[in-house]
């Protein structure tokens, strides 16, 4: 499975038959990797609703047919639009022929650009025999350290640039909380406010973990 680092907090998963894309914010993105038109999707998931989450979700929606997974209050947005949307709420699983996501909490707060408010989430994704955690947006918080207690974390997507979420430095002890194999950073550099050091994240966290970190510019990706 190849995890494809897309600008800002937006990452595809896949396997060549099937790609699950989060947070799907290409347009207006200036990290985008790639053209919302180009993106390929065998399913959307959304951490929470903010314009630089939610993104071209519809479009890319309906344009691939993928269904959406994102908690109730945005799934019940999407929907009225026509998109085929799965609405869990914190800790609820939706299952899939390719794997499963569950819904955990993430501090931070969330209405999307048109205007509907909503809960926050992390995202835990079952791809194959591959865990990986996006933690949306949020802020460090000791329950990170019970996500991964029933589902050991092979990769955590974690935010770093601090101003909307933790910083580079709380994000530490974000790894050594969460306790993954390899950490890949994001949500940061994409605008002036959450500019930030992936280079000393990364020294940091090797030696304060047993975490390794793979930065990942846009549009490369790493094999796991
Ligand atoms: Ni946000
Ligand atoms: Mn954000």
């Amino acid at each position: 499975m190849d995890v494809r680092f897309l600008g800002h907090a937006c990452f595809e998963l896949s396997d060549g038959d099937t790609t699950v894309l989060i947070d799907p914010f290409l347009t207006g993105n200036p990290k985008a990797a790639i053209s919302a038109d180009d993106a390929a999707a065998t399913t959307i998931l959304l951490t929470h609703g903010h314009g630089d989450h939610i993104g071209d979700t519809v479009s890319i929606a309906k344009r691939t047919g993928a269904p959406v997974v994102a908690i109730v209050e945005i799934a019940g947005e999407l929907g009225e639009e026509g998109l085929d949307v799965r609405d869990p709420n914190l800790g609820g699983t939706v299952k899939f022929e390719w794997g499963s996501v569950k819904l955990v909490p993430a501090w931070h707060t969330s209405t999307t650009p048109k205007g509907t408010v909503n809960t926050p989430a992390g995202l835990v994704i079952s791809f194959g025999d591959t865990v990986v955690y996006h933690l949306g947006d949020t802020c460090v918080f000791s329950d990170m350290a019970l996500v991964g207690k029933h589902t050991p974390i092979d990769i955590a997507l974690m935010c770093i640039g601090g101003h909307y979420t933790m910083d580079r430095v709380d994000a530490v002890d974000a790894a050594e909380l969460i306790g993954a194999k390899t950490v890949i950073p994001c949500h940061y550099n994409t605008f002036p406010p959450i500019e930030t050091d992936e280079e000393a994240f990364k020294s940091d966290v090797e030696s304060a973990t047993q975490s390794n970190v793979v930065v990942l510019e846009p549009g490369q990706s790493h094999s796991a």
